[in-house]
């Protein structure tokens, strides 16, 4: 067993860590304050090879695997979990390419994010259904060699943002899972419209938007993978998607450690440096071997993604354990700078909003459990 990095990941975790460092952190409070999308920083991203690490060597792509993108997700989560969104739902939404693309597809369709920067958007969620992925209603109603498109799209990363989606729809919708299609679509086909932005708690910088598809015609050249197989295309995604975003919660579990390691060090009381006292030392030492655990879990399923091994429970065991670990240490940096903590002076309360979403989005973590105990029941 071997858990060190070769040479090309130390490199690439350094320049991610850079970026994260240099550019991220220092605007990332702005950002957030503002609620707008950072597009230059996330080209930025693009220019120095952090963007699309899905896309093969074949495409033009830098061939990175699963824990390449965790390295790359865990830095720039560092810097600020929004920006780290945008940056990492662009490889979710290439992902059913990769995974259902034909070669003529993939060609089409990847080899241009690497020519040029392009933003992508997964168009999953609806309205009415989150958790439950076969109950989608977005309906594809087959006219000749086209598919027309009709419904909603809720919470969508990158939605107001991107040049290109994937959306996945239903054919039928009493089919439920065994209805399901999914499509690359650009995003300025006639009868697109962007809706509203969401305001949200926390991951301010990230652009999460509704989407109204109003006869949307789309060539049958344009679906990846079969009639049906949508369910199967969305599932394999997230079994692959999981493990960057268990590495994201990490990032921002260690920012959370660092900031409250250093706040111990110098805050006075009782004459003392709060970190001399155990009641402190305690949360601080928490902190790091949950840290250490979440890094070590999302390594592993990563690992197994790129190994073709099945990955789902490992995916799901990473992104809960990681993500619920990134709940409570960003909640007990807050609880380490006190009264500090809980203003927008010091960087902690906006780790603890952006630490919500975490076990919220790419399948709630009770999902999450659900998938883990189907697999452990057999079910
Ligand atoms: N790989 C391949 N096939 C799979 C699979 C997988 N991982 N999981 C299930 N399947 C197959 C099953 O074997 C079954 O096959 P049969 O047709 O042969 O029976 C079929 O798919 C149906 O499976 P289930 O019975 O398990 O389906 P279900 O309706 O009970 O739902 C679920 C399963 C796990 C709850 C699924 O709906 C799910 O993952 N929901 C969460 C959705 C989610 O994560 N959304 C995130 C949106 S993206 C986002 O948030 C990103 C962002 O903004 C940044």
């Amino acid at each position: 067993m071997d858990f060190s990095l070769s040479d090309e990941q130390l490199a690439l975790q350094e320049t991610a860590r850079r970026f994260a460092r240099e550019e991220v952190a220092p605007v990332a409070a702005d950002y957030d304050r503002r609620a707008e999308f950072p597009r230059a920083l996330i080209e930025k991203a693009w220019e120095l090879g952090l963007l699309n690490t899905v896309i093969g060597e074949s495409y033009g792509g830098l061939g990175l695997g699963s824990v390449d993108a965790c390295l790359v997700a865990e830095e720039i989560a560092w810097g600020c979990g929004g920006i780290a969104t945008s940056v990492v739902a662009n490889d979710l939404a290439l992902t059913p390419i990769v995974v259902a693309g034909s070669e003529d597809q993939k060609r089409e369709w990847l080899s241009p994010c690497v020519d040029r920067f392009l933003l992508v958007a997964f168009c999953l969620s609806e309205p009415a259904a989150g958790s439950d992925v076969a109950g989608l209603q977005l309906l594809a109603e087959k006219d000749g060699d086209d598919y027309v498109l009709n419904g909603t799209k809720s919470w969508i990363t990158n939605g107001g943002e991107a040049d290109l989606f994937t959306v996945f729809a239903t054919l039928d919708r009493s089919a439920r899972h065994r209805g399901l299609c999914a499509f690359v679509v650009p995003a300025d086909s006639p009868g697109i419209e962007v809706g509203k932005k969401e305001d949200k708690m926390g991951q301010r910088a990230s652009d999460t938007r509704v989407l109204h598809f109003d006869g949307v015609r789309v060539p049958a050249a344009q679906r990846l993978g079969g009639e049906g197989e949508g369910f199967r295309v969305a599932m394999q995604t997230l079994d692959t998607s999981r493990p960057p975003i268990a590495a994201m919660a990490t990032g921002m579990a260690q920012r959370a450690l660092d900031e409250a390691v250093g706040y111990a060090q110098e805050r006075q009381a009782f004459g003392s440096p709060i970190g001399s006292f155990q009641g402190v030392q305690f949360i601080l030492a928490d902190m790091a071997k949950g840290i250490e655990a979440s890094r070590l879990l999302t390594h592993q399923s990563a690992w197994m993604v790129d190994q073709g091994q099945p990955a789902s429970k490992y995916s799901s065991m990473a992104k809960c354990f990681a993500t619920d670990t990134a709940m409570q240490a960003t909640t007990d940096a807050v609880q380490v700078f006190g009264g500090n903590g809980y203003t927008m002076e010091y960087p902690v309360e906006k780790l603890m909003r952006d630490a919500k979403l975490m076990q919220i989005y790419e399948g709630t973590n009770q999902i999450q459990r659900m998938v883990i105990a189907r697999q452990l029941l057999g079910g």
